[in-house]
């Protein structure tokens, strides 16, 4: 595999750290020279990471080409690009759909989405991809682990679990001030939070057969403290309109009309 990367950002990069630390990481990889620091900053890394002169000389020299500009901009540049009919396309931009790009890439013929994130660095997290492809799949999964999905619906929705993760680091952030208005040493209190969170996250891996409301029964025992938290909020419809936002994301993901996705929007 030749991999070339057109659009040189915050994703690009995770994935190409996460290749190079990977045991079996000898794909060389072209990089489009925006943004320069970027680039210039993989290149020097890795010794088999390039920066082409232009879009274009990425794609005259790889098999494998990787999307990753914002959608905003994506028709402009992708219609000044001659693709080869051999190419492999890996479009990263979530709101476009499979059809614009093919569209777009055209002749290429093999067109797969795949949405990574940014803790694909680290070589975690989750890679979906639509519809399955072999190598693309085989790829990503040297990465983290990979979900590959037939139906184009079904990515859109899973993509909405992406636009939760300030949420969840929001929801922490609560907890953390309140200990600190009640005495507790900032750092502690970071400290216990991160920790005990970071256990929690676990359960579900490690019981995969049971349920997220069990996992939330297990720990809210009658009358008691956790009960009684999930039931104030309950009352207060704070779940009914966390589960609101979610249908107002796969809307805008649905249209097209996300300015971008993942936890940096
Ligand atoms: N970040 C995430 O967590 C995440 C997760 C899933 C999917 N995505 C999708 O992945 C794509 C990239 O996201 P990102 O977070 O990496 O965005 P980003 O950090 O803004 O990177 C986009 C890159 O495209 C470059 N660029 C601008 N004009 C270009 C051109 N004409 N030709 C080539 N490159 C050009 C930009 O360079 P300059 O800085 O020089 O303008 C920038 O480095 C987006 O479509 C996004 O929706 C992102």
């Amino acid at each position: 595999m030749k991999l070339g990367f057109i659009g040189t950002g915050a994703l690009t990069s995770a994935i190409v750290t996460g290749l190079k630390s990977a045991a079996d990481n000898s794909v060389p990889v072209l990089l489009s020279p925006r943004n320069e620091e970027i680039a210039a900053g993989l290149a020097l890394r890795y010794p088999d990471v390039r920066v082409a002169p232009d879009n274009q000389a990425v794609l005259d020299s790889c098999d494998t080409v990787m999307l990753a500009v914002r959608p905003q901009i994506a028709r402009d540049v992708l219609s000044g690009l001659q693709f080869r009919r051999d190419h492999h396309v890996v479009s990263l931009i979530a709101t476009l759909s499979r059809e614009e790009i093919a569209a777009l890439v055209a002749p290429a013929e093999q067109v797969t989405k795949a949405l990574p994130m940014p803790m694909i660095a680290h070589r975690q997290g989750a890679t979906i991809i639509c519809p399955p492809n072999r190598r693309t799949s085989a790829f990503f999964g040297r990465l983290g682990k990979v979900i590959e999905v037939e139906d184009p619906s079904e990515f859109d929705a899973l993509s909405v679990v992406t636009a939760t993760f300030a949420s969840y680091f929001k929801y922490l952030d609560t907890i953390h001030g309140w200990l600190k208005e009640h005495g507790v040493a900032d750092a502690r209190a970071h400290d216990y939070i991160a920790t005990i969170f970071k256990a929690l996250a676990n359960a579900p891996e490690t019981a995969p057969d049971t349920g997220f409301m069990d996992l939330a029964e297990d720990y809210a025992t009658r009358g008691g403290i956790n009960e009684q938290v999930v039931r104030e909020l309950t009352a207060r419809n704070v779940f009914a309109a966390f589960a609101e936002s979610l249908d107002g994301v796969l809307r805008r993901i649905s249209a097209g009309a996300a300015p971008r996705t993942g936890p940096p929007s």
